[in-house]
C-alpha cells in the first residue's frame, strides 16, 4: 500500500542477527531496505486503511531515541495537565498504543500472538475477534481522541497523506548512545535475546543488519520534514539539556497553551527518576528476563553512556559511519558525535 517493493532477507542476514529467529523470517523493504520481521508488510498494509483523526498526535521515533518519554510528555500535556487523570498510572502502552507492534510478535517465545498484557487489552474490546491477524490497529481505532499513537517504522511508510491530516513528533538521538541503548534493550529481553557484544550490535546496526534499520534514512527522511507544520522534530539531547524550552516547543506544535507553571509540572512528572519510579512501559514476564537487575526501558536516561561501552577501535569506526552519513546533510556533527 505504501508502493515499496518488498523481498525476502537473505540467510546470511538472519544469521548474523544473533537473536531468537522471528518464525516467518525477515524482509527488506526497498528501496530504502527497512530489515523487519516478515509479517511486517501485512500490517503495514494494515496500517493503510486505519482512519486517523485530526486530533491524533503520532510519537514516530527509530527505537531507543526517547520513544517512551516523548509518549508520556505528550499524552501528560493532552490528557493529565493537571496530574489528576484516572488513567495515568497505566502502563504506557495502553494509554499510547504502538502501531508498529504486531510485527514483533513473531517471535517463538510468544507464538505470533501478542504478549498477554497486549492480548488482554484487546480481548477486553474485542471480545469475539481473533488476535492472528494483527491486534494494534484495532486497539488503536478502540483508542480515546486525542490518540497518542507510536510508530518506530519511518515516515515513508505511512500513508500519503499523514502530515495532512494528523501531527507528528519525531525524536532522534545520537547514534552511540542508541546503539548502547539498543543494544543494552535487546540482550535484556526475552522475546529477542540478542547474544553478542556491543561491537557486533554497533556493526549490524552501521551495515543495516539488525530490524528496523537503516538508521540514517529514517532520521534524514524526518529531518527533510522539520518545516512541515504538522511536523515537530526534536532531539533526544536537547530533551535533556533544556526540557522546559522542548516543552513550551512541544505546546506550542500542540497548541495545548499551557502555562509555564504547569509546563514545569509536566517537565517533573516526565523527568527520568519520576517516570522510573512510576514503573515500565511494558511489564509483560516474558519480555523481562528472570534477573530483577535487568532493568529494561529506564536504564540510565543519559547523553553519553557509550563512552562507558564502546572500545576506542569502536568509537572511531562509528564516527566515520557517522561522518560518512552526514556528507550529505546539514544535521550536526557534534550531536551525532556526541563528544
Ligand atoms: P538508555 O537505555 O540510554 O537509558 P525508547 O523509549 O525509545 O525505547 O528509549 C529508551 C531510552 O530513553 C532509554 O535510554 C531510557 O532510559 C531513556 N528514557 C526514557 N525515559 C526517559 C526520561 N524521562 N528522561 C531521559 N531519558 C529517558
Amino acid at each position: 500500500m505504501s508502493g515499496h517493493k518488498v523481498e525476502q532477507a537473505s540467510e546470511e542476514v538472519v544469521k548474523n542477527m544473533k537473536m531468537i529467529p522471528f518464525l516467518h523470517g525477515l524482509v527488506r523493504i526497498l528501496p530504502e531496505g527497512w530489515l523487519y520481521p516478515g509479517t511486517a508488510p501485512t500490517f503495514i498494509d494494515r496500517i493503510h486503511s486505519v482512519k486517523f483523526r485530526r486530533d491524533d498526535v503520532m510519537v514516530m521515533t527509530f527505537p531507543k531515541c526517547g520513544t517512551t518519554w516523548m509518549q508520556e510528555i505528550v499524552w501528560t500535556m493532552l490528557h493529565n495537565p493537571n496530574l489528576d487523570h484516572p488513567k495515568a498510572d497505566q502502563p504506557t502502552f495502553q494509554r499510547c498504543p504502538d502501531i508498529s507492534f504486531d510485527m514483533i510478535f513473531d517471535t517463538k517465545p510468544l507464538g505470533g500472538l501478542p504478549m498477554d498484557s497486549v492480548a488482554k487489552m484487546f480481548e477486553e474490546i474485542y471480545p469475539d475477534r481473533k488476535m492472528d491477524n494483527g491486534v494494534m490497529a484495532d486497539i488503536i481505532e478502540a483508542t480515546e481522541s486525542p490518540r497518542v499513537i507510536k510508530n518506530h517504522f519511518p515516515i515513508s511508510l505511512m500513508p500519503r497523506d499523514t502530515l495532512d491530516t494528523i501531527k507528528v513528533v519525531y525524536v532522534t538521538r545520537n547514534p552511540k548512545d542508541m546503539t548502547t541503548s539498543f543494544w543494552r534493550f535487546f540482550s535484556s529481553v526475552n522475546v529477542h535475546e540478542f547474544r553478542g557484544d556491543i561491537d557486533s550490535f554497533a556493526r549490524l546496526i552501521m551495515e543495516d543488519g539488525m530490524i528496523y534499520c537503516p538508521y540514517w534514512p529514517h532520521v534524514k527522511a524526518a529531518w527533510e520534514k522539520r518545516h512541515h507544520p504538522n511536523f515537530h522534530f526534536v532531539f533526544y539531547e536537547d530533551l535533556i539539556s533544556d526540557s522546559m524550552q522542548e516543552l513550551r516547543k512541544i505546546n506550542k506544535f500542540l497548541g495545548t497553551q499551557l502555562s509555564e507553571e504547569k509546563l514545569e509540572t509536566i517537565m517533573r512528572h516526565t523527568s527520568f527518576s519520576s517516570m522510573k519510579s512510576r514503573g515500565e512501559p511494558l511489564s509483560d514476564d516474558v519480555f523481562k528476563k528472570e534477573n530483577p537487575k535487568s532493568v529494561v526501558f529506564f536504564r540510565k536516561g543519559i547523553v553519553g553512556d557509550w563512552k562507558n561501552n564502546f572500545s576506542p577501535e569502536l568509537q572511531k569506526e562509528m564516527d566515520q559511519w557517522i561522518k560518512k552519513n552526514l556528507a550529505d546533510t546539514d544535521l550536526s556533527l557534534s550531536w551525532a558525535l556526541a563528544q
